[in-house]
């Protein structure tokens, strides 16, 4: 189905010609690729006025909804006071002590300006820190697109553990070699690569919430427990579930302390900016006046601090600290979530609609799906076809992934949802 105008379709060409028509992994297929013209709240439109409710939410960082006007009169603000300064400035202090305050395992911050730089840092630090050169990660685990991180992220078949398949072309060999996979929620095959491998392993790293594969009961404190008998830092990737499952990330929502967490997405409200928090002890091996003779964990990018992305991380998050902010995340998403349960009993079609807090997926299996073996065996292939059907019907969103729910959306919303999953669930069968 495919009514764009003629303007749109010379604008999708120009972007074949000179950008490969995508700006990464998320694309959608050519007969519904759109080019967007803005976004405000719960709704993003495309260049011809097409209005669609965003599940999208720009990956994720739109937490309170697109154009917040508290977020945009800060960024207004800082604008006049000028763009970068690349050395210290009063927003992103404050920016650090809010973090600091929030989240259970940080004294201290460093700022990068993206998710994959802020989990590159958080391995380099734990390796700088412990002496080992080793990372273990978790099958299905993504932790963007640095070359320790693009280790069984997505591959299509199940990891020999603990040996990683490269998840894109151009890594070098050496760096599979220290990269060890376990598989998400399996307690007991974690603790034993971890304890043939505690001389060399430096650090765990999971996201906390792996995609929307909520952790088993007890698997966080075991790998809390497998880390600190083995000498081994525990990294909770909390770029998205950082102020997202609870104000204090997914540490606070599980009970679950690590040494060190990166943030991301939500913490800048949609502008360039990432973090890294530890203690103050772990943090020390990235400044030069506490590592004696030892080099230090080298830190630095052009942007890292930039004071616009702060005052827009400081605006969202002093929205998230409203009352009964949580409690709506999470009732929205439960009244989707809901009713899409019932139309799929109500249709026989067996799936598991997975996830936590405000962001949920749809498996087509007729198991709960607790791993990345268990992603593999549900039909991907219709997850993907049904979140076509949804666009088509005027729903944003990365077809076959993640649906995330914003501040944003409302009763109107979930209403005008569930009858868009009515339809395209009727169209699936
Ligand atoms: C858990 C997690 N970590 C890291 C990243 C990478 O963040 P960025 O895309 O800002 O590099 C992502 C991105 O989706 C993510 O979901």
């Amino acid at each position: 189905m495919n009514s764009r105008s003629s303007a749109q379709e010379h604008l999708l060409e120009r972007a074949n010609n000179v950008m490969g028509a995508t700006l990464g992994a998320f694309k959608l297929p050519d007969d519904q690729a759109i080019v967007v013209s803005h976004a405000k709240g719960s709704k993003i439109y495309d260049v011809d006025g097409r209005e669609y409710i965003d599940y999208l939410l720009g990956s994720g960082p739109m937490l309170i909804g697109h154009a917040h006007p508290v977020v945009v009169e800060a960024v207004r603000r800082q604008v006049e006071r000028g763009s970068t300064y690349y050395t210290l400035n009063e927003p992103v202090i404050e920016l650090a002590e809010r973090i600091v305050e929030a989240v259970p395992c940080a004294e201290e911050v460093r700022f990068v300006s993206t998710g994959t730089e802020a989990t590159f840092h958080a391995m380099r630090i734990a390796r700088a820190y412990t002496g080992k050169p080793k990372i273990l990660k978790f099958e299905g685990g993504f932790h963007g697109v640095n070359d320790y991180a693009m280790m069984s992220a997505h591959a299509n078949r199940q990891t020999a553990y603990p040996t990683p398949i490269p998840d894109s072309a151009g890594i070098p060999r050496e760096v599979e070699a220290d990269v060890l996979i376990s598989r998400w929620n399996d307690v007991e095959l974690t603790r034993s690569i971890v304890e043939e491998h505690a001389n060399s392993l430096a650090a765990i790293i999971c996201e906390p919430l792996q995609r929307s594969l909520i952790p088993a009961p007890g698997f966080l404190a075991a790998l809390r427990e497998i880390s600190r008998q083995n000498g081994v830092l525990l990294i909770f990737d909390e770029v998205v579930t950082g102020f997202r499952l609870a104000y204090g990330g997914a540490q606070e929502h599980y009970g679950v302390v690590p040494d060190i967490a990166t943030f991301g997405k939500a913490v800048s409200g949609g502008y360039p900016l990432a973090a890294i928090a530890a203690s103050h002890d772990i943090m020390a091996v990235t400044v030069p006046a506490k590592r004696g003779d030892l080099p230090i964990a080298h830190m630095g990018g052009t942007l890292n601090g930039n004071p616009v992305s702060a005052v827009a991380g400081l605006a969202t998050l002093e929205v998230l600290r409203g009352e009964g902010v949580y409690d709506r995340l999470y009732g929205t998403t439960e009244q989707i979530k809901g009713g899409l349960r019932e139309l799929l009993s109500e249709r026989g079609i067996a799936a598991d609609v997975s996830g936590d807090g405000p962001l949920f997926q749809v498996f087509f299996t007729d198991s709960t799906v607790t791993d990345w073996p268990g992603v593999l065996a549900s039909d991907r292939a219709k997850s993907r076809r049904f979140g076509l059907l949804c666009v088509e019907r005027g729903l944003f969103l990365n077809p076959g992934e993640k649906f995330y729910v914003s501040l944003a959306h409302d009763v109107a919303d979930v209403e005008r949802t569930l009858d868009v999953f009515e339809d395209a669930l009727d169209a699936l069968n």
